[in-house]
């Protein structure tokens, strides 16, 4: 059974956001997979897939924010350079072959979800209402920015 599942309190409304969440709850769940099949090779995958695709995910979403003029931008950026040290820190420590799968599991599942639930939460509707009233030049700009951070 996959760890999280993904709930409807976890939806932002903004489509694309979404589908970031839900891609990085599927990398937790993979982690839990390889943690559970004692496969150190499969948790330091794993590992960097979901360390590389969050930092794309909060660039991102960084640049929604600025787009939209969102006002506690600050103070979400620095949530997002906390969690990058936090998980750097677990890296180093799998790295010097410490079994730290388990405990990175749990901080990631409670961090994550509190940090869509809440602070991506709180951003959502200025998001959205810049979208709306700028939806044309929006969707070009949408595209290029996907393609800047995701390749
Ligand atoms: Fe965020
Ligand atoms: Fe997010």
């Amino acid at each position: 059974m996959a760890l999280i599942e993904w709930t409807e309190d976890l939806n932002t409304g903004i489509q694309v956001i979404d589908n970031q969440h839900q891609r990085i709850v599927q990398y937790i769940n993979k982690l839990h997979h390889a943690q559970q099949n004692q496969s150190q090779d499969e948790v330091g995958e794993v590992l960097n897939e979901l360390v590389d695709y969050t930092m794309s995910h909060f660039a991102f979403e960084e640049s929604l924010m600025e787009e939209s003029g969102y006002p506690y931008i600050n103070a979400h950026k620095k949530v997002h350079q906390l969690f990058v040290k936090r998980v750097a820190d677990y890296q180093q420590r799998f790295n010097m072959n410490e079994d730290i799968a388990e405990e990175l599991i749990n901080t990631l599942r409670a961090w994550l979800i509190n940090h869509i639930k809440n602070d991506d939460q709180d951003y959502a509707g200025d998001v959205l209402t810049s979208m709306q009233t700028v939806s044309k030049r929006s969707d070009g700009w949408l595209k290029r920015s996907l393609q800047r951070f995701f390749g």
